[in-house]
């Protein structure tokens, strides 16, 4: 497996589990049933963000994209998601694009990373964040409207770079 810069032909391949995920309704807040067309702009990072795709034999496994959690006075840190199509998943996929990510982050010189809403019922993510380094430093209650839970907390995870 490698993991590369997203290029504009890999979009239609990262798509079907984009929207995948999201109509599953249990991990991300954004919005459903979005054509191919407006649902690029929510994933393909323009600079100084990026995506990246994890390849295995011209296969895409999955995706992250990261940047700037906030702009002007608060770009010193980061942000990130992370997408693994459900055929991927458990197989380390998730943790080498956030060790990747991390890594890429850390050389773009950010003073630390923020996940601004981690579904607190995401128990495969919050392991993954937590045993990557981050903390969670709180949680919103019931801001996220889970399709099989109704509404769960969404955690704010941190982590600052030494
Ligand atoms: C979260 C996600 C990116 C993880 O990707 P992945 O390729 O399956 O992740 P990995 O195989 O690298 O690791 C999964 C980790 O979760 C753990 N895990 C799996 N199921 C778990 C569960 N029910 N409870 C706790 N931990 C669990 C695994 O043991 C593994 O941890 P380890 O490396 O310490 O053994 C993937 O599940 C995904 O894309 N989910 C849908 C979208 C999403 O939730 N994105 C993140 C939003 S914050």
């Amino acid at each position: 497996m490698i993991i590369r810069t997203a290029e504009a032909a890999d979009w239609p391949l990262i798509y079907p589990f984009f929207t995948a995920i999201v109509e599953a309704g249990d991990t991300y807040a954004f919005p459903e049933n979005l054509t191919s067309e407006a649902a690029r702009p929510w994933w393909m990072e323009q600079a100084p963000g990026r995506t990246v795709v994890a390849v295995d034999d011209e296969r895409i496994l999955g995706s992250a994209k990261m940047g700037p959690n906030r702009p002007g006075r608060g770009a010193h840190v980061a942000t990130a998601s992370f997408m693994v199509d459900s055929a991927a998943r458990g197989r380390g996929v998730g943790r080498a694009l956030g060790e990747h990510v991390l890594a890429w982050a850390r050389a773009e010189g950010y003073h630390g990373m923020q996940f601004n809403a981690v579904v607190e019922t995401n128990a495969p993510a919050v392991h993954l964040w937590q045993a990557l380094g981050f903390q969670i430093i709180g949680t919103v209650p019931e801001a996220f409207d889970h399709r099989r839970d109704g509404l769960v907390g969404l955690h704010v995870m941190y982590q600052r770079f030494a």
